[in-house]
């Protein structure tokens, strides 16, 4: 009995030694950090560059990055990243983030980058880096067909004005005098509160109000006046994000190829204005 406890014990303990010591020998394998990591860097900006790249997007803003009725991301933005990945030789796994959880995601190191039709700003900047630019646009205020006393930012003191969630749509709303401006998390949300006639106005990027107007999925409303800024979108990233400069020489390179043309005409039917090298920030 006594020799049988003996023995198994024994047993037990060469049998946790030899797993103990297997594991180590694999701990890469196992879960440990191997410099051939698969997946982004979860420090954010110090390590290796990433051979699949976690990006984040909030797909409801058509026509740049939204959910087809198949549940798969479409848009321009989606087809651009994918275009990026590939001349870059990375694969791409996005992630659908909540519009102003992108930034802590992108600091907490959760995601490697972030292509949501972000504009470039300098407040941003200071907590996150940028691509070069990749599109133009600009924020148009949205009221009912009916409407005619907006024309500008000045007409909508005093007026309610619905936004999405940590937007420049949302600063600028913020700036005007007497304004209740009202947070929703999605843009299709906010331009949903003007169609029922519980606000004045929205104030969202141009290209993404003109297309729910022309697809029909917000009837009633109409574009006041013209456009309020120039604003550049820029693929978000880390601070000293290794995979910056990939990122930077592939859209040039799409840019220069004739890709980045095709995949403007295939969402915008025109053909894409200059970009300059740098937001003008
Ligand atoms: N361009 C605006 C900004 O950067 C709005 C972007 C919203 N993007 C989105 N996928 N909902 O604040």
């Amino acid at each position: 009995m006594i020799v049988r406890i003996t023995r198994s014990r024994f047993l037990r303990q060469l049998t946790l030694s030899i797993l103990g010591l297997v594991c180590a020998l694999t701990f890469a394998a196992c879960g440990g950090e191997s410099p051939t990591a698969t997946v982004g860097n979860p420090a954010g900006g110090t390590g290796e560059a990433a051979t699949t790249l976690r990006v984040g997007t909030e797909p409801a803003f058509p026509p740049f990055e939204s959910q087809g009725t198949d549940g798969n991301l479409e848009g321009f933005s989606i087809d651009l990243m994918n275009a990026v990945a590939e001349e870059a030789g990375v694969q791409v796994e996005f992630q659908s983030l909540p519009f102003d959880g992108l930034v802590p995601a992108l600091q907490a190191g959760t995601i490697d980058a972030a292509i949501s039709s972000m504009t470039i700003t300098a407040e941003r900047a200071q907590a996150i880096s940028f691509s070069r630019p990749y599109f133009k646009a600009g924020l148009a205020i949205a009221v009912q067909d009916d409407s005619s006393d907006v024309t500008s930012l000045d007409s909508l003191r005093n007026k309610k004005i619905a936004v999405q969630l940590g937007t420049t749509g949302a600063q600028e709303a913020q700036k005007i005098e007497g304004a209740q401006v009202r947070s929703f998390d999605s843009a299709p949300l906010a331009l949903q509160e003007l169609a029922n006639g519980n606000v004045d106005a929205v104030i969202n990027d141009a290209p993404v109000t003109l297309y729910a107007i022309k697809s029909g999925n917000i009837p009633g409303i109409k574009v006041a006046g013209t456009l309020l800024t120039e604003e550049y979108y820029g693929i978000a990233l880390p601070k000293n994000s290794p995979n910056a400069e990939k990122i930077n020489t592939a859209l040039n390179t799409l840019l220069t190829n004739g890709k980045y043309n095709e995949i403007y005409q295939k969402w915008f039917g025109s053909e894409p204005p200059t970009l300059p090298e740098a937001a003008p920030i």
